[in-house]
Parts: C-alpha cells; structure tokens; sequence
C-alpha cells in the first residue's frame, strides 16, 4: 500500500527518483507528489498530482525544479480523500520539514487536537500530516533529533522518508512494521519501500529494522545498529513486462516457470518425500502437531482453502482456514499442538500479521508460505517456506496462487510422510507435482479459447462460479479474479449449495462457470449444472480432456489435463485467470491496477 522513493547523491535531476517510483506504482495509485531541495534557493520545493506518476512526470517536465535530497510518494488512500491536499509528502507550518509516509498513525486525531491548541495549522485530512508538525515541535536544527522525539509520541505503524530546509543535506529515514531499505551506489543513496524500485540501481542494500533510525548523507549513513549490506534475489527483467501488455498476463503466462521454480530441488521421488529446508529445524515439534489453523487474506485465503482439503486428506491433520481480519478478533482456542500457518504473498498483509501476532502471544508454533523474501511474515514466524515464485506486480495475484498450491501440496507430502502416508502414495503425489509445469503450458495453450468465451460474454452483467471440494475455493477464486478486474458482479459458491438459494438468480442472461473436473464430485456436480440447465441458464464448463458428454449441457468447454485430484486446481485456476483478464481488457480497465485496490493492504 503506497510507495516511497527517497535520494541523496550527486544526482539532481527528480526523474531517476520518478524511474524508482513507477515500480512501486502498483502498490497504490490514487495520487503523488515529491519534494525536492534546491541547494541554490536553499528551498524545498513540491509537487503533487492526483492519479497516476505519469501526471507528476508531466508536472515535472513543464517545471525547472531540480535539487538533492528529494523524496516521493505514490499512495493509496486510507486516512483523507484523494486529492492533491492529501497527496504526499506533507509538511510543517513553514514548508520546512516534508515527509512522507506508508503506514497509519492510530492516535492522530488526538495529536492533531493537541498540535492545534499549539499552534500549528493543518491542511490536509491524513494521519501523516502530523508528523510533519510533531518533527517541527522538536526541531532544534537537528532533524533526527527531532524525528526521534516525535516517534516517541506515535502509536501505529510507519516506514518514513523526511528532508528539511534547515539541516539540509541529510534524508532521516524510520521504520516501524513498515518495509523500508536503503540502496547504497557508493556515495548515492536510494531509499525505498519495496526491492523493486532499487533493483535497476543497486542489488546493495540494507534492511531497515523496528524501530530504526537512519541518518543518510551524501558522505555515509548511520544507523543505530552497524548492518552488513544483503545482496537481494531480484532481477530487473523479473519487474519488466517482456513484452506482454499487461503484468497480470505476463504473469499468469510465466506460470510453468513459477511453478517449477517453487518445487525445485524440494522433491525426492525416489523416497516420496518434499524437502522443505525451512522447516528443517522444527521437523520434530511438526510430527507432534494435531491441529493446524491457516490465516491469510483475498486469494491467499482461497490457498488456504485448498490447503485444508489437501491436509486432511492426505496428511491427516484437521485443518481450519480463517481470514487475518476475522482470527485477531476471535478467542481461538489453542494448544501446545496447534500451529498456525500464515500464507501471504507480499508477506505484509496487516491482517495477516496481526493473526500471526496473536498467535505467538498465545505461544503456539508459527509457520509460513510467503512469496517476498525477508518480508515481516517471514522474519515473524518460527519457521517456513518460500514460494519462489519471483515478484508478483499485477495488483491481482495470480502466479503467486498457484504458487502456493504447489507449496500446500509439497507441504502436505511432508506433513503426510511423518504420519500415515505410504510410500507409494508419497511417490505418487511427487510424481504428479513434477508434471504440473508441463500441464499447465498445456492449459496456456488454451488462452485464444478462453479470449473468444469472453468476447461472447463481455455484456454480462453477473457471473456465477461452482465447484466442490478442490474446486470450491477455485469457485470462489474465479469469482474474485472477475470482480477485481472488470468489475463485474460474480458470486463463488460451493456446488452442492445452488439449490439453497443462489438457483434463484439463474435465467437464459445469467451465466455460470462450473467447474467438472473428472473427479470423484464430478458426478455430484454435473447434476448441480443439469439443474442450471433446466432453468436455461448457460454454462461454460472447465472440464478433463476426453470429457465429451458434457458438451451435451453446456455452451461452452475448455479443456484441461487430467492430474491428481488434489493438485486439479493449479490447473483449473488458470482459464479462470485468463477470462478476468480478457474481460477487464475487453472493457477497458487497467487490468494491472484495478480501481480502489492495493497490491499489499498494510492497513486494517
Ligand atoms: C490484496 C491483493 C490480493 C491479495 C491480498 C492478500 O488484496 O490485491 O491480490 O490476495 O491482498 O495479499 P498477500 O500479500 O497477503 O497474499
């Protein structure tokens, strides 16, 4: 949610900060804003837009600012309207001290209340905006002096980018359950809130911890605690869009690499095993677990889902899914074996944080499947598994699902072999898990097919999506990949519940998707579809190749190959992504940054 971009070097030109900001532009894009620190004026000058980088680039060519230190903003709203007020960075009465901000102050209201007793003014509705006036209350001619005294009054969560005109040659940069990083090209600095935007600069970089300050010039930095730079695992070509229109479509088409990048070197056919490094040093306290609870949110939650069919199938651990959102509100009920496993993509979802948290107060074992390496579920957890599925841009998860498909299903065979699976049946699901990349290419191929269907079918107005049993939450993810990106109403629903009330909507202009795989529901479901049309309701059905009496009820079909029944819905999924991208292409719609929503909701 929102991105942060901040330099000091011998750079003047705002552009390169602008090249680093459009990376993070899919983290939130409501509006943005920079300010830049003319050495000659001794000014700090500003510059904000609503909508898309592109506007601030335009407002940037038409204007002669220049100037280092500068740092930048493209944000998502939470607190205050969108607007250019709102935009970041914001600053103090004087246009002295400007931040800016990602996070949420959770006692603004009362800051503000008593900041304006004192005196200072206000412009903006946001949360930030006090920060700038409670840094300029503490200044004194140092600026991370006065940045540290004024966090001490702030409750919430912040990665914080902040110049001032009067210490000028320095950027103070903070972190609090906030991503933040300082890329360091020898005496040029980039300070960023995702690897993204560095990674064309510099692989060097340093993490910035909790509760860090950092003081950066042009000369060194300082940090609280010495750091060793890490070099990261991102390559520029993984955050271009080689030659795809979209993110989302690159993305879904790199699926076959993705997905065998997740299970490299962690199957061991002969043993019929999965080889989880992560897990390694809590293997024992694993054999002994009972109860396994997964948190996560929006298509991370439909993994889960997917995980608990798998896990108590094969593994034999009763599994219970819930979203972040709803589990840091309950009163779970937990044991010394129970483990909870968050699965996120970015690895910093608020909500999923904030279960994990609680989790660890109640001491239980936490685990994680998490796709951004070094991220705060990963640092969080005891132990867990990366997806290596590369950097997901497009705001709509979709190489990143199927990612953590595959890593539930590795994960099960471990789980499953320290229980009751045999041999043979642990050979069988590696053996299966090995052909998935190839199947899936198989299934691309089907990507003209499932673009025709949705020419056919761009005026609808609603969508419904079945499935049963591995193919509920495929159901359900559907239906959420169509409305994120055309905005079309679509309702998930397990098969066998139609006739309890959804049945109701069906008639010759209500489309569902069913999903009739060949597989031990199939039979249950063709008779769920048969029902639909009776009431003449069309029917795309995604179906197992061979398949050919279905073509008796339904409109149309797209084909996919038959794998185990457990892992049917890395398969299954992909048409459906591929039908909500062509749908939002077909409307028009910024398929890779879809209206209202953010690639990483860091906020409640
Ligand atoms: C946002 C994204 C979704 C994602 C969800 C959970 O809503 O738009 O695509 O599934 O967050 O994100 P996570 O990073 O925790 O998997």
């Amino acid at each position: 949610m929102c991105g942060i971009v901040g330099y000091i070097g011998k750079e003047t030109n705002p552009q390169i900060g602008l090249e680093a900001l459009k990376r993070l532009e899919y983290r939130g894009y409501d509006s943005a804003g920079m300010a830049v620190f003319n050495f000659e004026k001794k000014q700090i000058y500003c510059l904000k837009c609503v909508g898309r980088i592109s506007n601030l680039e335009d407002k940037l060519s038409n204007s002669a600012i220049f100037g280092t230190p500068f740092i930048m903003h493209t944000r998502w709203a939470t607190t205050g309207r969108v607007n250019e007020v709102n935009a970041h960075p914001h600053s103090d009465c004087k246009g002295n001290i400007w931040v800016v901000h990602n996070g949420i102050i959770e006692n603004y209201q009362e800051l503000k209340e008593e900041l304006i007793k004192e005196g200072h003014r206000f412009v903006s509705e946001t949360d930030t905006e006090v920060l700038s006036h409670l840094i300029e209350k503490y200044f004194k001619g140092n600026l991370e002096e006065a940045v540290r005294k004024a966090l001490k009054e702030v409750k919430g969560t912040y990665a914080l980018v902040i110049i001032s005109r009067e210490d000028p040659y320095k950027i103070v940069a903070a972190s609090l359950s906030s991503p933040l990083l300082i890329g360091i090209n020898g005496k040029e600095y980039l300070i960023a809130s995702d690897p993204a935007a560095i990674v064309s600069y510099t692989k060097k970089i340093i993490n910035l911890e909790d509760n860090e300050i950092a003081t950066i010039t042009p000369e060194k930095f300082f940090i609280f605690k010495e750091k060793v730079p890490q070099e990261i695992e991102l390559e520029v070509e993984d955050i271009q869009k080689e030659g795809y229109s979209h993110f989302m479509l690159k993305e879904i088409m790199e699926q076959p690499r993705s997905l065998k990048h997740s299970q490299q070197g962690r199957i061991l056919l002969e043993e019929g095993l999965a080889k989880l490094g992560g897990l390694e040093d809590v293997k024992d306290k694993l054999k002994e677990i009972k109860r396994l609870i997964i948190v996560a949110c929006g298509t991370a939650y439909h993994a889960g889902l997917v995980g608990e069919y798998m896990l108590e199938e094969y593994a034999g651990i009763p599994v219970e899914v819930d979203f972040g959102s709803e589990f840091r509100y309950r009163k779970p009920i937990l044991d010394e074996n129970t483990a909870l496993l968050a699965i996120s993509q970015s690895g910093e979802t608020a909500d999923t944080i904030a279960a994990l948290r609680e989790a660890k107060r109640k001491g239980i074992l936490t685990l994680g499947i998490v796709n951004v390496v070094g991220s705060t579920v990963s640092r969080e957890t005891d132990a867990g598994v990366y997806n290596h599925a590369g950097p997901e841009i497009g705001v709509a998860s979709t190489k990143a699902f199927t990612s953590q498909l595959e890593v539930l299903a590795l994960l099960t065979l471990f789980l499953g072999r320290q229980r009751e699976m045999s041999l043979v049946m642990g050979q069988r699901i590696a053996k299966e898990i090995l052909k998935i990349p190839e199947l899936v290419e198989k299934v691309l191929q089907t990507r003209s097919e499932v673009k025709k269907i949705a020419e056919k079918y761009k005026d609808a107005k609603n969508f419904l999506f079945i499935g049963r049993k591995y193919n509920y939450p495929i159901a359900l993810e559907g239906a959420l990949k169509l409305k994120e990106i055309s905005y079309i109403h679509a309702e998930g629903y397990g098969a066998g519940e139609m006739k309890h009330g959804p049945l109701a909507l069906i008639d010759k202009n209500f489309p569902t998707i069913a999903i009739l795989t060949s597989d031990s529901v199939y039979k249950k479901t063709l008779s769920n579809a048969e029902e639909i049309k009776t009431r003449e309701g069309p029917i795309i059905a995604i179906a197992t190749e061979g398949n050919d009496e279905i073509k008796n009820i339904t409109e149309d079909v797209i084909y996919i190959p038959k794998t185990l029944e457990m892992l049917t819905p890395i398969l299954s999924v992909i048409p459906l992504q591929l039908f909500s991208y062509y749908m939002g292409v077909l409307k028009g719609y910024d398929v890779d940054k879809p209206r209202n929503l953010a690639k990483s909701v860091t906020v409640e």
